[in-house]
Order: C-alpha cells, then structure tokens, then sequence
C-alpha cells in the first residue's frame, strides 16, 4: 500500500515535471527562462541583423566626423598622392639614437625579412614574389616620378608604409605614427641619411 503511494507520488511530479520543463510546440525553445535580459540583450548588438533597411547594426560614422585618436591620412593611394606626400611630410621630431634603437628593433619585425639586414634587398625571404626588393641605396631612377631608391623622401616611405606597393603589402594597421616615423628614421640611417648617428644602426642590426 506504501509503495503504491510512493510510487503514484513520484508519476505525478514526472508528470508535472515533464509538462513545465520541455516545450512541446518549439523544439528550439530553451525553456522556461530565468531572467531572460541575461540571455537576450536589451541593447543592439553588433553584426546582428536588427532588420534595418540596410540591414547594418554597425553603423558607419556620421558624415564629416572623426573618430576619437583616430588621424586621418590626407594623402590618396595614388600616384599624386604619392607625390604629395613626398613633398609636404617631414619628420615631426628631432631624430634621436634611441628612436632610431626603437625603430631598428621595428625594422627587424616588419621589413628586414624582405628588405634584409642593412636595407639592400636581400632578406630571409625566398620566393619569386619577392625577388626583386630593391636597395634603399639603389640610384638606378627607375621608382616613381622616375626617381631613385636613394632619392626618396621621408613622405614616400611613409606612403609605402600606409599602402604598400605591389608585392609589398601596407604596413598601417601594424605601426601606429610613431612607429611609422622610426622605421622611416632607421631607413634613412640604412641610406646614410643620419650619418651621424650610425652607433645605434650597428646595435641595432
Ligand atoms: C613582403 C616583403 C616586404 C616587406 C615585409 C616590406 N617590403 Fe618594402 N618593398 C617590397 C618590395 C617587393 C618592394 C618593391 C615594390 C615594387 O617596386 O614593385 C618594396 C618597396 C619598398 C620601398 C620603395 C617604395 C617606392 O616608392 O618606390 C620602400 C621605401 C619600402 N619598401 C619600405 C619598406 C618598409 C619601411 C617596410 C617595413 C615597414 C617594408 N618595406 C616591408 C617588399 C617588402
């Protein structure tokens, strides 16, 4: 008889049990859901598809703004853009050993594989692709606006940097400003353009 009890009780609360936890009608509805702002996020979040008409969440940024830190660069990715850059950008600090340390360590990530070593075109790099890097010190005038490797001013460095050229690829996402203008500082030394500051060069190399 006490059996029988028990076990019409435990039948019961499969029974409710079963009917209050599963969703019979959306195989996919997770159930009864405890705090559900947890789980469904009252704020837009980004990528979803919140059916506007163009079906962005991320929205692009206001016209004629600029975001925060953000420094927009003025000069387009072609051939007169190069030439611009080449003609107003200058260097906007006094070269020291210790950036130009700074910007050999950075030369060593992000070109000396392909630029090799001292800047003349041979780094560990072997594939076809990448044969004909040039010198930094090359005179032949076969760069653009019929210049040479040796001729080129800090502005068209800092161009190649932002938008790469052929098989170089840019370099912007990885280098902030700052960067940017140390590596160039190093090239320059590799040029002998910072003659008298060729202690850090070597122990950079
Ligand atoms: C993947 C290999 C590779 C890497 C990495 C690379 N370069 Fe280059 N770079 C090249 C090649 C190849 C050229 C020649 C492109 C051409 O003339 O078609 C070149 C050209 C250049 C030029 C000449 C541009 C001109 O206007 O004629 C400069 C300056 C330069 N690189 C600087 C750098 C600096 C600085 C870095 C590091 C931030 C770097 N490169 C990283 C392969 C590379």
């Amino acid at each position: 008889m006490k059996n029988n009890r028990i076990i019409n009780t435990v039948i019961v609360l499969a029974a409710i049990a079963a009917s209050t936890l599963t969703s019979c009608e959306d195989p996919n509805s997770p159930g009864v859901e405890y705090m559900p702002d947890m789980y469904r996020s009252p704020a837009i979040e980004t990528y979803v598809d919140y059916e506007y008409t163009d079906s962005m969440s991320a929205r692009l940024p206001v016209a004629n703004t600029v975001a925060r830190g953000y420094k927009p660069f003025p000069f387009e990715n072609t051939l007169e853009g190069y030439e611009e850059a080449g003609q107003k950008m200058k260097i906007p600090f006094q070269v020291t050993d210790e950036m130009l340390k700074k910007g050999g360590a950075l030369y060593a990530s992000f070109c000396k594989h392909c630029h090799g070593p001292k800047g003349q075109g041979k780094g560990s790099i072997n594939h076809p692709a990448y044969s004909a890097v040039p010198s930094y010190s090359d005179d032949t005038k076969n760069r653009r606006g019929g210049r040479s490797m040796s001729e080129l001013q800090v502005g068209h460095i800092y161009h190649v940097i932002m938008y790469g050229l052929n098989a170089m690829g840019p370099h912007a996402p990885q280098l902030n400003e700052q960067e940017r203008w140390e590596i160039i500082a190093f090239v320059q030394a590799l040029q002998g353009k910072q003659e008298e500051k060729e202690t850090a060069v070597k122990t950079a190399e």
